[in-house]
């Protein structure tokens, strides 16, 4: 493989990093009896946050011509069923921090300061109609209650007047408002990203798992069937990194369900190898969060496993308006464009998830609209796909089923973080019906590569249909003039051959390889 190209703006890679590798091929050996788990579809979940255009200008904007009779927009409640999101996170992120839920409910919407962000909140969006809105696209919310300002009685009022039927102040304060059955939200999140020190309460390990725990006994109080995740590294380069999760777990492990792992990727200086790869350092925070929830299972003779929460992952890279809210209302704020590069890494993240379907219950794309996000609207105007949006909604559509042990067999490069990272990097899903997806992502710059799948296992797989996501020009994007540049293409079908199928797969790409 050439590490060749430069970063976003160009900038020629200083060192070329890979042997080159023409002509070799990957081979992988797959069998239906040996299953790393079911995948939970929740591991395709989203995310809204009150942030930039995500809410205002993004899933809501009354008045707009798709919008139906509740403000939301059409166009974009399309592309998010097609997108195939089964959970949606909200409504923070670094919002929640500071955010009374009560604010958002009811005939009176305050407006205020949303210090995360230095926007301007108008709290025409709230938990009610949010709720409402995933359940009209085909999702379920997940709520993050806010640990920052507040603590144990406004998260345990907000499960009560969310799940509760009626009969109390609360529930009945949602009944007054519309919302006669409750909204029934299953997964709730203790905070965000209280390790990070530009959270608004932040708080140390000891403080946080204290809060945590506390939080977690009265919002089961009110609800027994609550799932609950409880917050950990903000990213595996926090100083606090593993320390904040082993101390957080010894709290609230009786507590909670699941811990929480965040991370963001982008070209940095120009090291694409790096960038393509990812995806090895999703392997190995999941892999260090797992053995550290295991831990302190084992310390403190735990009988039940934590499962992990991967509730906010992208392509993320700084843009100059990253800084122009100052008490906006819906200010543009971290409006990526991706490309076809971008949809490649994205995509390969989504192997990493899959990979570690026996932990990752549930993951968020941070974020659903706008926001570093697959979909794209103009206020007022169209809405169009981003090329992140293609790997995303296929891999969520053929990704169901039992993920299988795939052993590998392939060239191997070197990048300044991570030694051996695979130039094809790939992960197979037997669905229920005996069929078989295999994601793939070439990760060489310059050559197609062979991808050999070994089926004997599988006598009555025949043929099969390759699509895949790239651009001759890795820097590509759609965009409201030209929404299909980037999209995903079929490639033609390919036959098993004595117990053999040969794909293909061209520089650059993500990969689906559909095997009936
Ligand atoms: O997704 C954008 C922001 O990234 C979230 O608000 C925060 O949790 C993370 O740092």
């Amino acid at each position: 493989m050439t590490a060749t190209g430069g970063g976003r703006n160009g900038a020629a890679n200083p060192q070329p990093r890979c042997a080159r590798l023409e002509g070799v091929s990957t081979r992988i050996h797959l069998d239906p009896s040996f299953s790393v788990a079911d995948v939970d579809p929740r591991i395709f979940g989203s995310f809204v946050e009150h942030l930039g255009r995500c809410v205002y200008t993004g899933i809501y904007e009354p008045g707009h011509p798709s919008a139906d009779e509740h403000g939301f927009r059409g166009d974009v409640a399309a592309l998010t069923r097609e997108l195939d999101t089964p959970i949606i996170r909200y409504p923070g992120g670094n919002f929640v921090s500071g955010y009374r839920w009560e604010d958002g409910v009811g005939p009176d919407r305050p407006v205020r300061l949303d210090l995360a962000w230095r926007a301007k909140e108008t709290n025409a969006v709230g938990t009610d109609e949010f709720c409402a809105w995933t359940r009209r696209v085909g999702s379920e919310p997940m709520l993050a209650v806010n640990l920052g300002t507040r603590g144990v009685e406004a998260a345990a009022d907000l499960v009560e007047y969310c799940n509760h039927p009626g009969g109390t102040l609360l529930s009945d304060r949602r009944r007054a408002n519309g919302y006669t059955d409750p909204h029934g939200v299953r997964v709730w999140c203790l905070g965000n990203e209280m390790d990070g020190p530009w959270q608004i309460g932040h708080k140390t390990a000891e403080e946080y798992g204290r809060l945590a725990t506390e939080t977690a006994k009265a919002m089961r109080l009110v609800d027994p069937s609550i799932e609950l995740v409880a917050c950990g590294s903000s990213g595996l380069a926090m100083a606090t990194f593993g320390a904040w999760e082993a101390t957080v777990l010894e709290h609230t492990y009786e507590h909670v369900d699941y811990v929480s792992l965040h991370s963001y990727y982008r070209e940095d200086s120009g090291d694409r190898g790096a960038f393509l790869a990812a995806a090895t350092d999703m392997d190995r925070f999941i892999e260090s969060v797992a053995a550290t929830a295991d831990f302190v299972r084992a310390k403190g003779r735990h009988k039940k496993r934590i499962m992990l929460s991967y509730d906010e992952w992208n392509v993320w890279f700084p843009t100059h308006q990253d800084d122009n809210a100052e008490w906006a209302e819906a200010p543009e704020q971290v409006q990526n464009t991706y490309t076809a590069l971008d949809a490649v890494v994205v995509g390969n993240l989504l192997i990493s998830l899959l990979r570690h379907a026996d932990r990752v219950r549930m993951a968020c794309l941070a974020q659903l609209v706008n926001v570093i996000a697959p979909i794209m609207t103009v206020p007022g105007g169209t809405s169009w796909r981003q090329p992140t949006f293609y790997p995303f909604a296929l891999t969520s559509a053929h990704g169901r089923g039992s993920v299988l042990h795939s052993v590998a067999d392939g060239p191997t490069y070197s990048t300044e973080p991570y030694d051996d990272v695979p130039v094809i990097d790939q992960v197979a899903v037997c669905a229920d019906d005996g069929s078989l997806s295999v994601f793939a992502v070439n990760r060489d710059q310059r050559e197609p590569q062979r991808l050999e799948l070994d089926l004997r296992a599988f006598p009555r797989l025949r043929s099969a249909a390759h699509t895949v996501v790239r651009d001759d020009d890795p820097m590509a994007t759609n965009s409201a003039a030209e929404p299909d540049r980037v999209v995903a293409r079929d490639r033609g079908t390919a036959t098993v051959e004595d117990g053999s199928l040969t794909v293909v797969l061209p520089p650059l790409s993500w990969n689906l390889v559909r095997v009936t």
